[in-house]
């Protein structure tokens, strides 16, 4: 049996419980908008997740609905996935035709792996047109089109309902030889700007549905059919009215583990967090009531999400990561705390162990090679260690 006690530090750990209740929760979500899923892997990067979520899916979506495939953000993730058993992989980022022979490769030593690439501009569609000419390749690659709802990071900008560019792009896809239109795809990243907690993260989302939605029948009343319309980000799937008929699926990923980031934009609670950094403490400063911890920027991530602090501590709702550096970070008292409890040097002694809560999972899990897996929260077991896909 290995315990907690015995772990190098720091170390990334996760609550399996918590991540399956996570996706329970999404996954009703889904069949309460009546909409399929195809769930972002990027945050757990694992298999073991995506069974879970598979395992879920197959319970709780009814009439049809289903897990649809997965969405990739490298192309490590397509390779990692497809070779886990995964079929239906979606990159969801412009594609650039120097990734596609690492495409073309799994596609050929896999017969029922099917890429879905995604383009937001002519040019795109064009060169990969002519990579895939002058490959000899035969079978059609499905594209999704990327649009921007006002998120502005990527995508095709149809924020003030102008589909004239969108529309140039699908029919570059449906006169091409080599490539077949598959759907729209919108992510509401906007979502995470959201001060105004989940009804301003509401308003983004039923605009991002409503503006692909409309995009939709605009395509179709041309002849140009997407089999799929997705929208969503983890905020917006929480948040989101019932969506318009033509959406077809929700993309969301970071559900699975939750953050801080997301706990301050309402679209769960501290509980809900699925994943910390063990660390231990290495000084205990008594005069300015301050320790420090092994968990710097390498293991937890320097990201603020847009909330004060590098993180939180686990079990102690009045301490906050004050300061962070590369490999060490100084854990004080958050000024802000409603009520205080005992002073750190009375909490801590060298070697004391702490969990930190990530402000943004997905950085602090994409540092690590190994997954610390522990059943709930409290547990001391470690009773599985997962191996997530590193790197592009
Ligand atoms: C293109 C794309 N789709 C879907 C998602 C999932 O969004 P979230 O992690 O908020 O659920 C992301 C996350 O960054 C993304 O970049």
């Amino acid at each position: 049996m290995v315990l907690l006690e015995t772990l190098q530090t720091p170390s990334f750990l996760l609550w399996r419980s918590v991540v399956r209740q996570n996706c329970v929760r999404v996954l009703k979500r889904a069949e309460q908008l009546k909409v399929n899923i195809r769930p972002h892997v990027k945050t757990h990067k694992t298999l073991e997740v995506s069974k879970i979520i598979q395992e879920e899916g197959e319970g709780i979506l009814q009439e049809g609905r289903k897990v649809v495939g997965i969405v990739a953000s490298t192309i490590s993730e397509m390779e990692f996935f497809a070779e886990g058993g995964h079929n239906d992989i979606t990159y969801a980022t412009p594609f650039h035709i120097s990734r596609l022979d690492r495409v073309l490769a799994l596609r050929h030593c896999l017969p029922s792996f099917v890429p879905r690439l995604m383009v937001d501009s002519v040019g795109a569609v064009e060169e990969l047109e002519t990579a895939l000419a002058e490959r000899g390749e035969t079978g059609k690659i499905h594209l999704f089109v990327k649009l921007d709802c006002g998120y502005h990071r990527a995508g095709i900008d149809i924020s003030e309902g102008k589909f004239d560019v969108l529309e140039s792009v699908v029919k570059a896809i449906a006169a091409g030889k080599h490539t077949e239109f598959f759907g729209l795809y919108a992510h509401s990243g906007n979502t995470y700007n959201c001060k105004g907690g989940v009804q301003e993260a509401a308003q983004i989302a039923d605009r991002e549905a409503e503006l692909s939605a409309t995009a939709a029948r605009y395509l179709k009343s041309l002849g140009l059919y997407p089999q799929a319309v997705g929208v969503g980000s983890t905020p917006s799937a929480t948040a989101v009215s019932p969506l318009p008929p033509e959406i077809t699926e929700i993309h969301p990923g970071n559900f699975v583990f939750y953050d801080l980031q997301q706990v301050d934009s309402g679209s769960c609670t501290l509980p809900d967090i699925a994943v910390g950094v063990l660390s231990r403490v290495v000084s205990v400063y008594p005069e300015r009531n301050e320790a420090l911890i092994d968990a710097g920027g390498t293991a937890v991530h320097k990201d603020s999400g847009g909330i004060s602090g590098w993180g939180r501590v686990d079990g102690h709702p009045d301490l906050l990561v004050k300061r962070m550096s590369q490999e060490v970070s100084v854990i004080g008292m958050d000024p802000s705390a409603s009520s205080v409890g005992l002073p750190i040097a009375d909490r801590f002694s060298l070697g004391s162990m702490v969990t930190i809560l990530p402000n943004h999972s997905c950085m602090s899990a994409c540092q690590h090679a190994q997954y610390s897996v522990l059943e709930k929260r409290g547990d001391r077991e470690v009773v599985d260690t997962w191996t997530p896909c590193k790197y592009w």
